[in-house]
């Protein structure tokens, strides 16, 4: 594991994006694993600037995002759709059909889980991962408990975690109960994950993930396995690396 400190959530986003914009310069058609959330917005303004420089382009890379809720569709404000479009997808190059996320309204739900598992599978592996960390552990929407799952799935979010993106929504009734989540296999089939965390809020959860006993009681603990583990932390979400 690399383990980074920023002393600022600047210098954090910086890296990271800068970590993307290698990858691409060394292999233009790269595998993208995306996340969504508070943590990587930065990350995506850094992107987007670094392509209006024209210090690199995505129009041969190809993205996966981890999760989408159930049940919002792509046009709602809240959706992990409309949240790439806004964030990052309409700002750089990348072609629309390259860009995948899992269908939260599809009829089957199964079967539409089985179906990102299969353009998963076509597209060969991910090359860089893109984490953040929930509060209670998880990764995606793989939700702390007794079993994990290897494949995508569809997931009953954490009281916690709905808790956690009640600000995205007006009311917190409105955050969906559900959502479909890339399974632990495909997160850790990455030839590289880079976790980002921030905030001292997370100073705990991240110093138990990396450091404490690997458990499904906390889905990120299970990174500690990995062989090409990157992570960025920020002097807050650091406190117990001290
Ligand atoms: C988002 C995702 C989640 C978030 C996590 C942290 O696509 O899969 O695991 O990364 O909930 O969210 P923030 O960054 O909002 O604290």
């Amino acid at each position: 594991m690399k383990l980074n400190i920023f002393a600022n959530p600047n210098l954090l986003h910086e890296a990271a994006a800068q970590t993307i914009v290698r990858l691409l310069r060394q292999k233009p058609d790269a595998v993208l694993g995306l996340a969504t959330g508070g943590t990587p917005v930065g990350i995506y303004e850094a992107l987007t600037a670094a392509v209006r420089r024209r210090e690199v382009s995505f129009a041969r890379a190809a993205s996966f995002n981890l999760d989408e809720y159930v049940g919002l569709p792509p046009d709602h404000p809240a959706s992990y759709r409309f949240y790439m479009d806004q964030h990052l997808f309409r700002h750089i190059d990348i072609p629309p059909e390259r860009t995948h996320i899992p269908d939260g309204c599809a009829a089957d739900l199964e079967r539409e889980c089985e179906r990102y598992d299969r353009l998963l599978q076509a597209a060969g592996r991910i090359d860089l991962m893109l984490l953040g960390l929930g509060h209670n552990g998880h990764i995606g929407f793989n939700e702390p408990g007794r079993a994990l799952h290897s494949k995508t799935h569809v997931a009953v979010l954490h009281p916690q975690t709905r808790e956690a993106n009640a600000r995205f929504f007006c009311t917190p009734e409105e955050v969906p109960t559900k959502a479909i989540t890339m399974g632990l296999g495909s997160i850790f089939s990455a030839r590289t994950i880079l976790l980002v965390v921030k905030g001292n809020d997370k100073a705990d959860i991240v110093h138990r993930a990396l450091t404490g006993p690997i458990t499904t009681e906390c889905p990120a603990s299970l990174l500690q396995l990995h062989p090409r583990l990157v992570v960025m932390l920020d002097e807050g979400a650091a406190a117990r690396f001290k």
